[in-house]
């Protein structure tokens, strides 16, 4: 909204949040405290807040001013009940549908921005409609889908030069009105009409290809592995056809973020409900897959070590789901870092932007504040290379910071316990410089030995 805010000063953008700590956090004078750490954003708060944007916790008063609203909520895959593990909550969708119906006044045009299952349109309409019937107060309603495709950490720039805007919905008159928030700095070659249903299942399938190209070059990278094949040849070999590309092509420890797992899943829910087993067993592979990756590169770490991490030291360089962001939601960090605790390893755990705390309420394990004396699995959190890697058996990156490009190995290659290895799960190093070094050096998708 921030960026949006940017553009149309001529409008007034009210940000509403029931979490009265997030809107605190969103007014903080001190930039540096905002909820989330993206990089520009910043800069665009600065030039928008309290001039056309404000952040608050009365939503009575911003939805009964507003003529559009914009639903940008959590829906997190469901737990428990009818579609646990698969489908989205919908209950904060529910509940903003049903206080847009309670306090909108006049004509609203209600724009689902969070990702969601196709149909979730039907139910926004269907509770604004059940008001419109009831209602003495004239009240009517347009829906929209409008689903967002910017990527963490580069958010801004994704926003500022989108491939491409979505504006899925029946009423001309309403699409016209978002089209002219869209038109003030993007082409209107780029702004794409299409039909409500479109629109969502549009979101779903751009994610489910993403996550699909991660899984087929995760598979590959193991293939080179045994081969003797080398992923970073075989990516560039591949991404120079123009009909595949060579974007999204770089292996890792599985791709994590709220949103790909979150969009299949929901995808193979879709497709279970309309009879389609083969298609959604076919996406459920990718998830399948991104798995079974995790649980290779920690597998792999403890053959190396002797078949054994018990009560041994393991540095692990960065925790985000990728560089740019302090988000850790799905990071296979979390699954990594836990299955080498549950072996016993003792792990010091590093991250640029993703605080002690954050790691311990994602981890869901409390760090401990004795490693040295503990008799079990355990981490503790450090930034300090010189104590980070003291006395470890193994570094594991995970994360691809722009800090761990330039790691000087030869200076801390003395304190390591030998053998020590270097896990790279990003290829972000010069393996010959870690060899160099005196350290082994394992690589994700190197197969020469
Ligand atoms: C993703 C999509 O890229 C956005 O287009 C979409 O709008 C967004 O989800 C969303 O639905 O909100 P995001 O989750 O921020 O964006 O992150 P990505 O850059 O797509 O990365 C996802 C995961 O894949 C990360 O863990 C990343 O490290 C991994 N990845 C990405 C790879 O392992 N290899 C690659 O080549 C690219």
């Amino acid at each position: 909204m921030a960026v949006i805010a940017s553009h149309c000063k001529d409008i007034i953008f009210n940000v509403i949040d029931i979490n009265k700590k997030r809107i605190k956090a969103w007014n903080s004078i001190d930039l540096d405290n905002l909820p989330i750490y993206e990089p520009g954003l910043k800069g665009v708060i600065r030039k928008t807040r309290n001039i056309n944007l404000f952040f608050s916790s009365d939503t009575e008063k911003h939805i009964s001013e507003s003529d559009i609203v914009f639903i940008s909520v959590n829906t997190p895959t469901k737990t428990r009940g009818l579609g646990a593990g698969y489908a989205s909550d919908l209950k904060w969708v529910e509940e903003s549908a049903r206080q847009v119906a309670k306090f909108s006044t006049g004509h609203t045009i209600v724009v689902e921005k969070s990702t969601l299952p196709v149909k979730t349109a039907e139910l926004i309409k269907t509770i604004l409609e059940a008001q419109s019937k009831n209602n003495l107060e004239n009240k009517s309603f347009s829906v929209l889908s409008n689903p967002e495709f910017l990527s963490e950490g580069n958010a801004i720039n994704d926003l500022e030069n989108p491939d491409r805007v979505l504006i899925g919905g029946d009423d001309s008159d309403a699409i016209y009105e978002l089209e002219k928030i869209y038109s003030k700095w993007i082409s209107a070659k780029k702004i794409l009409r299409t039909n409500l249903w479109s629109s969502e299942l549009s979101k779903l399938s751009a994610n489910a290809f993403l996550a699909q190209r991660i899984s087929s070059i995760n598979s590959i990278a193991a293939i080179c592995e045994k081969t003797g094949a080398d992923i970073k040849e075989v990516s560039q070999a591949i991404g120079l056809d123009t009909r595949i590309g060579n974007k999204f092509l770089s292996p890792g420890p599985g791709f994590g973020g709220s949103c790909f797992k979150k969009d299949i899943l929901n995808l193979v829910y879709l497709c279970r409900n309309f009879g389609l087993d083969e298609v959604a067993d076919y996406w459920e592979q990718v998830v399948f897959l991104n798995n079974w990756q995790r649980l290779r590169i920690s597998s792999l770490v403890i053959k190396k070590l002797f078949g054994t991490v018990s009560l041994k030291k393991i540095a692990i360089l960065g925790f985000s789901f990728k560089a740019n962001t302090n988000d850790t939601r799905e990071a296979a960090s979390n699954y990594i870092t836990k299955d080498l605790i549950d072996n016993g390893a003792k792990l010091f755990i590093s991250d640029p932007k993703v605080s002690a705390d954050q790691i311990e309420s994602s981890l869901k394990i409390k760090r401990t504040d004795d490693i040295n004396n503990s008799e079990e699995g355990c981490w503790l959190y450090e930034n300090d290379l010189n104590k980070l890697f003291y006395q470890v058996d193994a570094v594991l990156i995970l994360t691809e910071w722009e800090d761990y490009k330039n790691i000087e190995w030869e200076k801390y290659s003395g304190i390591m316990r030998k053998p020590a290895w270097v896990f790279d799960t990003r290829n972000i190093l010069d393996k010959k410089k870690v060899i160099s070094s005196g350290i082994n050096y394992w690589g994700l998708g190197d197969g020469n030995k």
